[in-house]
């Protein structure tokens, strides 16, 4: 039997979310009902309430969840009823040319549940990233589920489901971070951060931390920058380059989305560096770049989607390494909240108050 839960809801274009009654439908084939225990914040989450993302009005926000497998469909063997997950929006086909030629982590053909939730009196939601956690329960396809550790506590747990992968692996996966490397990261929010403590774990022994707001900048002390930069009162590039021996960074992460900061990665980096792009530009932004300095500069201009996570290879490891002590995941939560406070969590996200807000059930 369909059930009726409370999930958060944004109705159309700037306008205010709210919590409605929403229909969760049984599983169907390859589905999971989950149990949704903590949903953190995202910045893309106002991306979509913003219209940033698509059109597709009514959303069913949420997407970076942990929780409990509750039923699942006909077929599904990945997993059970009882089972604690992370969800994912990276369910890989293997069928598509990027898994076929043994590259899941760019699947071009996610699997996202086949039947719509819907509102009480029909309407379909589109869920944030194919998942909608900021419910009691979700629908999602069985592969959105992987399985962690249960120990680990789940609004830590959720969290690496979007932006603090998403960070990690534009350090370690999609920048290749190694020993020895300089890495400078330009915002840091809970992305950022999260591509500090990547950079760590890789070894990188020179990390640059960039933002607008000095409280960010402490909070990447914390996490693990050696260096901060100011950047609405320090000329970003020339800072970075000083730092680094006048040469620029091994590697520059761009965490904010915006043309002016990925120029500053550009040219931030080292002759033959790597920049990474992990925030989400919108439809309206354009770049210009001397064509001779995207030559002349060499080295790999990328972008990481999800920190080209695999989740059932990253997922379990990064859970296992914040239960050993050797990140420190629980930093990330700033404050836990209620499902009716996820507007004014976007309100403190706008104002740089918080990492991550973090829904707990
Ligand atoms: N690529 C992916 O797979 C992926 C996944 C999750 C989130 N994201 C994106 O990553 C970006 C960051 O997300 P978040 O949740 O950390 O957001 P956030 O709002 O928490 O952090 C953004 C940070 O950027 C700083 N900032 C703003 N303007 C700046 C500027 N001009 N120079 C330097 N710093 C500046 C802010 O002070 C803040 O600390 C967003 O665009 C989000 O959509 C991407
Ligand atoms: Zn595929
Ligand atoms: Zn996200």
């Amino acid at each position: 039997m369909a059930q009726q839960v409370q999930g958060v809801v944004a109705p159309g274009k700037n306008e205010p979310v709210r919590v409605e009654t929403i229909v969760v439908p049984d599983p169907g084939p390859g589905e999971a009902v989950v149990k949704v225990q903590a949903c953190g914040v995202c910045h893309t989450d106002l991306h979509y309430k913003q219209g940033g993302i698509n059109d597709e009005f009514p959303f069913l926000l949420g997407h970076e969840a942990a929780g409990v497998v509750e039923s699942v469909g006909a077929g599904v063997t990945e997993v059970a009823p009882g089972d604690f997950v992370i969800l994912n929006w990276r369910a890989v086909c293997g069928n598509c040319r990027a898994c076929l030629r043994g590259r899941p982590q760019y699947c071009f053909d996610t699997h996202n549940a086949k039947q719509k939730m819907t509102l009480t009196d029909g309407t379909e939601l589109s869920p944030a990233l194919g998942i909608g956690a900021f419910a009691e329960k979700t629908l999602v396809a069985a592969g959105q589920c992987t399985k962690v550790d249960p120990s680990v506590s789940p609004a830590v747990a959720g969290l690496l489901g979007c932006g603090v992968m998403a960070g990690i692996g534009a350090a370690i996966n999609t920048g290749q971070v190694g020993r020895g490397d300089s890495v400078a990261v330009i915002g840091c929010g809970g992305v950022g951060d999260a591509a500090i403590v990547g950079a760590r774990l890789a070894g990188a022994a020179r990390i640059i931390a960039v933002d607008v707001d000095d409280r960010k900048l402490e909070t990447a002390k914390s996490m693990g920058a050696t260096h901060t930069v100011n950047s609405r009162s320090t000329e970003a590039v020339a800072a970075i380059r000083e730092l680094t021996g006048g040469f620029g960074a091994d590697v520059v992460i761009e965490a904010v989305g915006r043309p002016e900061t990925y120029q500053q990665a550009f040219y931030a980096r080292d002759l033959a560096g790597t920049v990474v792009l992990v925030g989400v530009p919108t439809p309206e932004m354009k770049l210009e770049l001397p064509l001779l300095d995207v030559f002349g500069r060499g080295g790999s201009l990328k972008s990481s989607w999800y920190g080209d996570c695999l989740p059932s290879r990253d997922f379990p490891m990064l859970v296992d390494l914040h239960q050993q002590g050797r990140i420190d995941l629980g930093a990330f939560v700033t404050e836990t909240i209620g499902l009716g406070d996820v507007e004014k969590a976007f309100a403190r996200m706008h104002e740089g108050d918080v990492l991550r807000s973090v829904v707990v059930f």
